[in-house]
């Protein structure tokens, strides 16, 4: 699909308003030219030809595109920080939320949809990436995806990456700002760890920078989702040295192969493994037919920043029941490793560029695991992957680098202790009620099932893999400090309260707000008494 098509959008000045245009946009669409520095904000009505285009380019969950699922009332492109400043100013005038979208992968949507009338900050066109590789740093705007970061590192250098995502079409906004972890983040912990500077617009429209937003607010958009406290414009980030050769390798067993006791055996030894070896297992179902229900298979999936011949080495001292062989790993470089892993052909990295991608319906949830699960436990597992067609489960090993970086050190709080991070995934292909509905609630049923098994008081989740089952906000984004605290606490722990803190200090009036976003205490009170 083409990107934003510029020639086809309205642009604030000068634009021949449709006579259709109602009193109370032709307002908002002045507050927009005189705030916006006589610049041109390129803007989408629903009357713009391309607005569904645009709207839909970068949903990547296929359960909010229905004709049913809210629409924005405009949809701002910005190609500048000015834009970005009038369109928040303008908005809070007039009464309007804004969504932020960056790469559009939000779980839930919410980078798009909204229940009250509401806009979109459209980021793609915001994207562009500044390597200095004799700093070890790079500036990325928000719309950047990852791929993209990867794509511009390895353009320069061969020495360095950067620990974020797999998935290329991940955008650096939500990504970064929830935390962000991939094949390197047990060597240098999440891409949120690796933030060096963000510049960032505020609910009175200013552009901050590290500095002038000053250290609260700085540690809260590392990991506490930025979308509480303003539109992150760009990222300053910190390269990480990477070795000349990466392996990888990728076993596949089945049930039938000894699947359940090899799995059991991975959660003594993944978190343990050299920081510099990734060996995340992904589950599936596989070869179901009209005929038969098929079988379980499990893929070790293994990143080693090294050569094959060391990585054989570890696996043989470390895991010798998986009988990793030679000829299964496969050496590349690094920019390579990260095609790889975005499943295309490895020769092509300008592939990493593309910003589309085929999706699909998906609902998920997540946990983290504290204590081994039981050969039964598992096995139970394994029997709820019979009751849909397109079920995922994903355990990615923690330990190494995060299981040192303090649970404090930004909102980011599921470090030390956590064995792996487990992610459960249903996928769909049809569209309506009743697919939805059975697939949702199979995700529901497993959660219940893994109770025992995963952690406790809190149940700990992965704001990145947004789950409003874990509770909401009211539907107009406001919630007293104890209806957010339960999901919050599931998120980010202890770390919710300086969240709540800093909240409440750089957007009082609550404007940036979500079914998820942090509440300010103020408003809480003033509700309060509203009440009395
Ligand atoms: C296919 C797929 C693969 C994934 N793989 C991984 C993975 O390997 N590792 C991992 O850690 N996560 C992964 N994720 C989860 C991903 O990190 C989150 O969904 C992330 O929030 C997406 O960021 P985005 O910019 O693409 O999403 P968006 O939908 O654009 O935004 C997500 C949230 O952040 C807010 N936001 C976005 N941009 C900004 C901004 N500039 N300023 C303020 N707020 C902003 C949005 O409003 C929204 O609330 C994956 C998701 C998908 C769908
Ligand atoms: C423009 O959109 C409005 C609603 O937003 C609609 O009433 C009107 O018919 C549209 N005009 C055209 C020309 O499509
Ligand atoms: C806005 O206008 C001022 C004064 O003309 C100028 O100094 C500044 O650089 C402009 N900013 C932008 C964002 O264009
Ligand atoms: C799936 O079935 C095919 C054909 O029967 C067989 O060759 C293959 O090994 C099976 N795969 C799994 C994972 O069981
Ligand atoms: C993305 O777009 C390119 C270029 O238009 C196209 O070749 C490719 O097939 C698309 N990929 C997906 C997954 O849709
Ligand atoms: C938001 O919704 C809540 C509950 O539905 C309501 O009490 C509150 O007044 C609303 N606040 C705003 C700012 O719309």
């Amino acid at each position: 699909m083409p990107l934003l098509y510029h020639a086809l959008a309205l642009f604030v000045l000068g634009i021949p308003l449709a006579s259709s245009t109602s009193a109370a946009d032709l307002n908002f669409l002045q507050c927009l030219s005189h705030n916006s520095n006589h610049s041109k904000i390129p803007i989408y009505t629903p009357n713009t030809s391309s607005y569904t285009s645009i709207l839909q380019f970068s949903i990547q969950n296929l359960r909010f595109i229905s004709s049913a699922t809210p629409k924005p009332q405009l949809i701002i492109t910005p190609l500048h920080e000015s834009h970005v400043q009038a369109t928040v100013i303008c908005c809070r005038r007039h009464g309007l939320q804004i969504r932020v979208r960056s790469g559009g992968h939000d779980y839930e949507g919410l980078s798009y949809v909204s229940d009250v009338p509401f806009v979109i900050i459209e980021l793609a066109e915001y994207q562009a990436i500044d390597v200095d590789v004799e700093d070890a740093s790079a500036w990325v705007q928000a719309g950047a995806t990852i791929g993209q970061l990867y794509y511009r590192i390895g353009e320069k250098t061969r020495a360095y990456g950067f620990p974020a995502g797999a998935c290329p079409t991940v955008g650096v906004g939500g990504h970064f700002s929830g935390g962000g972890f991939g094949a390197l983040f047990r060597k240098y912990g999440l891409a949120a760890d690796n933030i060096l500077d963000a510049c960032l617009v505020n609910a009175d429209g200013e552009v901050l920078d590290k500095e002038s937003m000053g250290e609260d607010l700085f540690w809260a958009i590392r990991g506490g989702g930025a979308g509480s406290f303003g539109v992150v414009l760009s990222w300053k980030v910190r390269l990480v040295p990477v070795p000349p050769i990466v392996t990888i390798f990728s076993v596949v067993k089945t049930l039938e192969q000894g699947a359940n006791a090899l799995v059991h055996r991975w959660q003594y030894i993944a978190d343990k493994l050299p920081r510099d070896l990734l060996n995340a297992l992904l589950i599936r179902r596989a070869n179901a037919s009209k005929e038969s229900e098929g079988t379980v298979q499990a893929t070790f999936l293994s990143v080693f920043q090294g050569e094959a011949e060391q990585l054989i080495h570890i696996m043989e001292q470390r895991f010798p029941e998986l009988g990793v062989k030679r000829e299964d790993c496969i050496e590349m470089t690094y920019l390579q490793s990260q095609v790889y892993l975005a499943e295309f052909p490895i020769d092509s990295p300008e592939l990493l560029l593309q910003r589309n991608q085929s999706r699909k319906f998906f609902k998920a949830k997540s946990d983290y695991v504290k204590e081994p699960i039981s050969e039964i436990g598992l096995r139970g597992l394994w029997e709820r992957f019979y009751e849909i067609e397109v079920p995922e489960v994903i355990f990615s090993p923690y330990g190494g680098r995060m299981g040192e970086i303090l649970d404090t050190e930004i909102p980011y709080n599921h470090r030390k202790g956590v064995i792996y991070k487990i992610q459960y995934l249903a996928w769909w292909g049809e569209k309506g009620r009743k697919a939805s509905k059975k697939n949702i609630d199979w995700t529901r049923r497993v959660y219940k099932y893994m109770t025992p098994y995963v952690s406790k008081s809190p149940r700990s989740a992965y704001f990145n893999y947004r789950d409003l089952d874990l509770g909401q906000n009211n539907k107009n984004g406001t919630a007293s400090y104890l209806q957010a605290r339960d999901w919050g606490i599931k998120y980010f722990g202890n770390n919710f309260d300086r969240l709540v803190r800093v909240k409440s200090n750089v957007d009082p009036d609550n404007f940036f707000r979500n079914e998820q976003s942090i509440p300010p205490v103020r408003a809480c009170r003033k509700s309060k008494e509203d009440l009395r």
